[in-house]
């Protein structure tokens, strides 16, 4: 049994994106793992400020939601990354959690991390998201192990028509 946290960056709950994500937790949970999705945009979540404190206390002096989130990252076994593509890059929310991975970013390695990436754009358009994710992730040490692609869905839901349903459901259930 797996520990699966779900990371869900859209501000559009149930959009493509978020759908991917439950997907992806049913069949997790379906086939006997534990799974938690959060949703980023429930939280309450400050940019990093760039003051170096938490090199020398390892905590962030901003007191907000981020230290409980990454204390959930820390426990999982399978992360989710879950992001809609913006101006061919992931969302501001995703970048400004991963930002706020500073104070931990030495310890937040060991996960087999999925990806979940949407946009109008086909894949081919979707790819830089691909590449940041998988660097930065493999960098903190972690093994990507499969890009889900919500690829050429704009309108919230959308998605629910495709091949990527099926996939991210699949992919959950098979961890
Ligand atoms: C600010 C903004 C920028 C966007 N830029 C892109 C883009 O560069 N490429 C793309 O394919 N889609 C782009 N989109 C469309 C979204 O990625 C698309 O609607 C996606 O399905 C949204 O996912 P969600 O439903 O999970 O929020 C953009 C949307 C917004 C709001």
């Amino acid at each position: 049994m797996k520990n699966v946290l779900i990371l869900s960056a859209s501000p559009r709950k149930q959009g493509n994106s978020d759908i991917l994500c439950d997907e992806f937790k049913k069949g997790a949970i379906e086939s006997g793992n534990s799974a938690e999705k959060i949703y980023l945009y429930d939280n309450n979540i400050s940019f990093c400020r760039a003051c170096y404190a938490c090199f020398k206390t390892g905590k962030c002096v901003i007191q907000d939601d981020m230290s409980e989130i990454l204390e959930k990252i820390s426990k999982a076994d399978v992360l989710v990354i879950a992001t809609p593509t913006y101006f061919l890059t992931m969302n501001g929310m995703l970048k400004t959690v991963i930002d706020r991975f500073l104070p931990k970013w030495q310890d937040l390695g060991g996960h087999d991390v999925y990806l979940i990436i949407t946009g109008h754009d086909g894949k081919k358009g979707l790819e830089l998201v691909e590449l940041e994710l998988k660097t930065i992730f493999v960098h903190l040490g972690n093994t990507v192990k499969k890009t889900i692609w919500g690829e050429g869905v704009w309108q919230k839901g959308e998605v629910v028509s495709t091949k990527a349903m099926a996939e991210a459901y699949e992919t959950g259930k098979n961890l």
